[in-house]
């Protein structure tokens, strides 16, 4: 990651970090934008700059910073709600749509984002893109007897599937629900990404994909303006 990179995520990580408010319960998500602004997260609570919030995380990375940090943390089965949910994205296009799944997490990163009153995306300005799918591979989540025979119904829609293989450990990655991934391409990028949404989990052993469609309320994006990063808002219709 360029330094200019890490600067624009910092600030995207802490101008997020503003929005949350004394006693919020807040979804926690992954990758490596969250993970800044657990970190931010855990320095307010540490200097009585925050109080009484609770988290809930989206993956065993959040689970083990918010146990370094002192984040207490509740489960998605022990709440009724959740006040507001930060997390990163791999692509955002012009409806706020977005690829997620870069770290594998997008299953419980997709259940705290619709369970959450609102729901708060932290990117750096490479991850905006007119149209999803070009660059960035769709991440799909599959039952590990089942990613051939899911392979071929992604083929029969048109998607070009690779098992996601993991580095410093031989074989595929295995998701923290103990499934593995397919990372999906569809020539000339995605269409219409509500439909594709519907039409991925439909798949018999699909768990989840990445495809996140009307749930984000705001985009805070990291600029880089004059050499300082700066943070831009985009908010849905
Ligand atoms: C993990 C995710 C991440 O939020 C996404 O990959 C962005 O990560 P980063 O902030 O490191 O660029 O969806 O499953």
């Amino acid at each position: 990651m360029s330094d200019l990179q890490t600067q624009m995520k910092h600030a995207v990580a802490t101008a997020a970090v503003e929005k949350i408010e004394d006693g919020m319960v807040v979804g926690l998500g992954s990758g490596s934008t969250a993970a800044m602004m657990i970190q931010e997260l855990g320095a307010k609570l540490s200097v009585g700059k925050l109080k009484d919030v609770v988290g809930i995380t989206t993956s065993f990375q959040g689970e083990v910073m918010a146990a370094e940090l002192g984040i207490p943390l509740l489960t998605l089965n022990a709440i009724e709600r959740i006040d507001l949910a930060i997390d990163g994205a791999d692509e955002v296009d012009p409806s706020l749509n977005l690829i997620k799944g870069g770290g594998a997490c997008h299953v419980q990163e997709k259940l705290v984002a619709s369970k959450a009153d609102v729901f708060v995306v932290v990117v750096d300005s490479t991850k905006i893109v007119d149209r999803l799918n070009l660059d960035f591979l769709l991440p799909v989540e599959v039952l590990p007897g089942a990613w051939r025979q899911v392979k071929g119904c992604l083929s029969e829609l048109g998607g070009n599937a690779e098992l996601r293989m993991a580095t410093r450990k031989a074989g595929p990655v295995i998701t923290d629900q103990g499934n593995l991934v397919l990372d999906v391409s569809f020539l000339g990028g995605i269409e219409d990404p509500e439909l594709l949404e519907s039409q991925l989990n439909n798949i018999p052993g699909v768990l989840e994909n990445g495809l996140f469609v009307n749930l984000a309320d705001e985009v805070l994006v990291g600029e880089i303006v004059d050499e300082v990063a700066s943070v831009r808002h985009l908010t849905s219709n």
